[in-house]
C-alpha cells in the first residue's frame, strides 16, 4: 500500500531577502535544576534553518514554548538558558525578549538589521497559544511578512503560533521541518523494500494506531519492550509481575490475528525479581516467565531473530525501546538492537524521537543512523497516519 508523500514549500522556494521572517521552532529541551540546558539536539537541529535564513538577508524572530507552564508566566521557563546556548552555537549574540507579543516586541522587530536573531518569550505563558485564540496569532503574525514552521515536535499541535499564525500570512516549512516529513513521508507513502518496522516502549495503547496504520505497508514488525507483554497475555502466556494492559487484550488478539507471520514477538526475554537496576536477573523462553518475576528486556535469541529480520532490509522505522534500557543489566537488548539497525549496509534507517533517540544514543550509533526525527508525540502520530495541523497548514509544493 503507497500514498502519496506530503510535499510542502520550503524557506528554499521563496524570496527571504530582507524580510522579516518568523520562525516557529522547537526549543523545548530539558534543563537540570539551575536551567543549565542539558540536551541541545532540537537546537542544534534548527541551526540550518536560523543559518540559511541569516544568509539570505533575513531578519529572524525566533519563537518557542517550553514546557508546559498552562497559560501562567513561570520563571524557570523563561528561554533566556535557550538563549544563551543559541547564541554560542551560532557564534553571534541572540537578543531574547521577556515577551512574545506587545510593544517592546514590536519595537525590537523593528530595530532589526538583516541578519538579525531574536528570540521572543515563551509562548505558553499566553493562555491564547494553546487555545489558538485568532487575535494572538494575528499578533503573531503582525510582526513578520513571512511564517516558517520547523516546529516539527511541535506539529501536532493545533496552537496559535503552529497553526494559527499561517492563516494571516504566507507559510512554509522550515529544513527541519522539510527534512522529518520527507524521511518518515518517504518510508510511509513509498519505502524502498523490504520495509521493517520495530515497535517497543512500554504501553501497548501508545502503539495501537501506529500498529493498525504500519501493518498494511511494512512486511515485517517486531516487537518489543513492555508492550510486548499483553501480545503474550493474548496468546496465553504467563507473565509473572510484568507490567501489562489487561484491558488491551482484546485489541492485541485482533492484532496478532491480523499480523500473521508479519508481527513477530520475541521468543525469549530478560527477566528480574524487582523493578530495579540491582535486581537479580535470569534469560527464559517468552512463554515461561515464572510467578513474581517480571519482563525488562528481550532475550539475546530475539536480537538474534530481530538482526536477522533485519537482513536486506532497505527501510527501517524504530520507536520505542526493546527493554529498561535505563539501567544497565536491561539494556542489551536495545543496544543490541541499535546496532543491527545502524551496521544495514544499504538502508534508510528512522528513529523516533524521545527514548528511541536517547537509545541509539547510548548504543554510540546514532551517527549511522539516516534519520532521528526531533519529535516524539508528533512523530507516533505521522507513523499513526494522521494529519498533522503544522504541517497541513504550509503551502503545498507548486
Ligand atoms: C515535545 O517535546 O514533544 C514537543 O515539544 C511538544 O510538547 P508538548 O507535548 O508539551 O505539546
Amino acid at each position: 500500500m503507497t500514498t502519496t508523500p506530503v510535499c510542502k514549500k520550503t524557506i528554499r522556494n521563496v524570496d527571504v531577502d530582507g524580510k522579516r521572517v518568523l520562525v516557529r521552532v522547537d526549543f523545548n529541551v530539558p534543563q537540570d535544576e539551575s536551567g543549565r540546558v542539558t540536551d541541545d539536539t532540537r537546537i542544534r537541529a534548527a541551526l540550518p534553518t536560523i543559518e540559511y535564513l541569516r544568509q539570505h538577508g533575513a531578519r529572524v524572530i525566533l519563537t518557542s514554548h517550553l514546557g508546559r507552564p498552562k497559560g501562567k508566566v513561570v520563571d524557570k521557563l523563561r528561554l533566556d538558558p535557550v538563549a544563551d546556548r543559541l547564541s554560542a552555537l551560532l557564534g553571534q549574540p541572540v537578543r531574547k525578549l521577556s515577551d512574545a507579543i506587545g510593544p517592546e516586541v514590536r519595537e525590537a522587530v523593528l530595530a532589526m538589521r538583516p541578519g538579525d536573531v531574536l528570540l521572543l518569550e515563551n509562548l505558553r505563558f499566553y493562555p491564547e497559544e494553546e487555545a489558538n485564540d485568532s487575535t494572538f496569532a494575528r499578533q503573531l503574525a503582525s510582526l513578520a511578512d513571512l511564517y516558517v514552521n520547523d516546529a516539527f515536535g511541535t506539529a501536532h499541535r493545533a496552537h496559535a503560533s503552529t497553526e494559527g499564525v499561517a492563516h494571516y500570512m504566507p507559510a512554509v516549512a522550515g529544513l527541519l521541518m522539510a527534512k522529518e516529513i520527507e524521511f518518515l513521508g518517504q518510508a510511509l507513502g513509498s519505502p524502498r523494500r523490504p520495509f521493517v518496522a520495530i515497535l517497543g516502549g512500554a504501553k501497548v495503547s501508545d502503539k495501537i494506531a501506529v500498529i493498525d496504520n504500519l501493518l498494511p505497508k511494512v512486511d515485517r514488525l517486531l516487537i518489543g519492550g513492555g508492550m510486548a507483554n499483553t501480545f503474550f497475555l493474548a496468546k496465553g502466556y504467563d507473565v509473572g509481575d510484568s507490567l501489562v494492559e489487561v484491558e488491551k487484550v482484546d485489541v492485541a488478539r485482533d492484532l496478532l490475528a491480523r499480523g500473521g507471520d508479519k508481527l513477530v514477538l520475541p521468543s525469549d526475554v530478560v527477566i528480574a525479581d524487582a523493578f530495579s537496576a540491582e535486581a537479580t536477573a535470569q534469560v527464559v523462553a517468552a512463554e515461561q516467565v515464572p510467578a513474581k518475576w517480571r519482563i525488562m528486556d528481550i532475550g539475546p535469541d530475539t536480537v538474534r531473530r530481530y538482526s536477522q529480520a533485519l537482513q536486506g532490509a532497505h527501510t527501517v522505522v524504530w520507536n520505542g525501546p526493546m527493554g529498561v534500557f535505563e539501567f544497565e543489566p536491561f539494556a542489551a537488548g536495545t543496544i543490541g538492537l541499535a546496532h543491527a539497525v545502524a551496521d544495514l549496509p544499504d538502508a534508510t534507517t528512522i528513529v523516533g524521537g524521545g527514548d528511541s533517540a536517547a537509545a541509539v544514543e547510548a548504543a554510540g550509533v546514532a551517527a549511522r543512523i539516516t534519520h532521528i526525527s526531533t519529535g516524539g508525540g508528533a512523530s507516533l502520530e505521522f507513523l499513526e497516519g494522521k494529519v498533522l495541523p503544522g504541517v497541513a497548514i504550509l503551502q503545498d509544493c507548486e
